[in-house]
């Protein structure tokens, strides 16, 4: 489909390993219907060549400031009134640096700053070159100038390091350019979603809690963002990196994340409830670590009620946001499900069957079926980025129906 018909992408390549995935990029995005003009810094040059880009983009390619022949054809300022949109992938650490310091020592930096368009950035780069405070804060700088950063993701490296810098695959950055042109329909709109487990301490080193990993609420808060909407997440203890765009606070207890959630949900348009809460929470906390006793054989715990944190929001009087829960099932999904809806007040509820291999809990992938009162939608199996959206869709349809 040609989801990005006449639009015009200014494709910037960085000198990284992944560079390499620019061919395939670009085919994929001219596939859609865009036109794309590759510029590559002298770097990237070393990592895929320009005649590999100039046959998949049917262009030449621009690459140097200084060369008469391309300013006579296009110089470099019509290049930067030119592009709907310039991508810089990969850019690297040092890429995102001179971007960050305003400079324009060569062809690529000079048309950052001689355009108005809108600019993408997709940074790729070893782990530890990412986390470096300089790149962070040169990101954020960037973010704050109103860039969008894309990606990047988080695996095995080229270095052979594990961790964030690897750079989005293409069709992920296809994607990202579609939803940068598609409607933005949580536009104006805040959500609030609670996300990962809860821990219900019993002493100072033991608690009780589940295996949320945090991946469906994460991938929604990531997805709300896309969708236009500012974003509040409320997180459980998970090791998951922040999407970008969205603030987060981190909570531990059941306790707490109803705190949180009731200070913050006044203020917002929307609450998403993925969050696995304890229902029950030890009566009491011992001071000191519970001892082993020979002669005791078992141990009980007492254990009390937690609040129910999505029918506290569900039945607020004031300011109540249009409230969504989910519903983690082993069996009877629809009927368990359906019941949650009634019985918490609720807007809409997901159910996921979590006894299904490959979805639910701590898996990329998940399937679920969203009811509300008078209807009902089945998203099929799919990366949990994928059911984010169509579940956010889902929400932006009956809000505005
Ligand atoms: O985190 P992942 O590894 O990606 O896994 C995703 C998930 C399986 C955790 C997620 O898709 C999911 O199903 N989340 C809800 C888990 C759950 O607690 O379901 P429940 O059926 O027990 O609770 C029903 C609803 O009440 C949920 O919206 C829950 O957030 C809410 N609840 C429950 C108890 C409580 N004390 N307060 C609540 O708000």
């Amino acid at each position: 489909m040609q989801t990005l018909a006449g639009k015009k992408i200014l494709l910037g390549i960085g000198g990284g390993i992944a560079a390499y995935k620019c061919a395939d990029l670009t085919r994929r995005l001219i596939e859609r219907g865009a036109e794309v003009q590759v510029v590559m810094t002298r770097a990237a040059k070393e990592f895929i060549t320009p005649l590999t880009m100039q046959a998949v983009s049917g262009k030449p390619v621009s690459d140097s400031l200084l060369d008469p022949a391309a300013e006579a054809s296009m110089g470099h300022i019509e290049l930067a009134k030119w592009a709907d949109l310039i991508l810089l992938a990969p850019a690297t650490a040092d890429l995102i640096a001179r971007i960050a310091s305003g400079m324009g020592n060569d062809l690529l930096t000079t048309l950052v700053l001689a355009s108005d368009a809108p600019i993408a950035v997709s940074p790729a780069m070893n782990q530890q070159m990412y986390r470096n405070q300089a790149t962070q804060e040169n990101i954020a700088t960037l973010q704050k100038r109103g860039m969008h950063i894309w990606g990047p993701a988080s695996g095995e490296q080229a270095c052979g390091d594990i961790g964030p810098g690897r750079m989005l695959e293409p069709m992920q950055l296809v994607e990202e350019c579609e939803q940068f042109w598609a409607d933005k329909p949580l536009k104006g709109l805040s959500v609030l979603i609670t996300a990962g487990p809860t821990r219900e301490s019993i002493d100072p080193v033991r608690y009780i809690s589940n295996h949320s990993s945090g991946k469906m609420g994460f991938a929604l808060a990531q997805a709300a963002v896309q969708l236009g909407a500012s974003t509040n997440l409320v997180a459980g203890p998970v090791s998951l990196d922040t999407p970008v765009g969205v603030n987060r606070v981190d909570v531990a207890s059941a306790l707490e994340m109803h705190n949180t959630v009731m200070q913050y949900a006044p203020s917002h348009d929307i609450f998403i409830s993925c969050a696995a809460v304890a229902d029950y929470r030890p009566e009491s906390i011992a001071e000191q670590k519970i001892k082993k006793k020979d002669s005791n054989e078992h141990m009980t715990i007492s254990m009390v009620k937690n609040p129910d944190i999505v029918a506290s929001v569900a039945n607020m009087t004031d300011a109540r946001p249009y409230t969504v829960g989910f519903a983690a099932e082993t069996q009877d999904v629809a009927h368990y499900a359906r019941s949650k809806l009634t019985n918490k007040n609720l807007d809409m509820i997901c159910a996921n069957d979590v006894s299904i291999e490959g979805q639910g809990f701590n898996s990329n992938n998940n399937a679920v079926t969203l009811y509300w009162k008078e209807g009902e939608q089945s998203l099929t199996l799919a990366s949990k980025q994928k059911i984010a959206q169509q579940i956010l869709m889902c929400i932006a349809e009956r809000i505005s129906s």
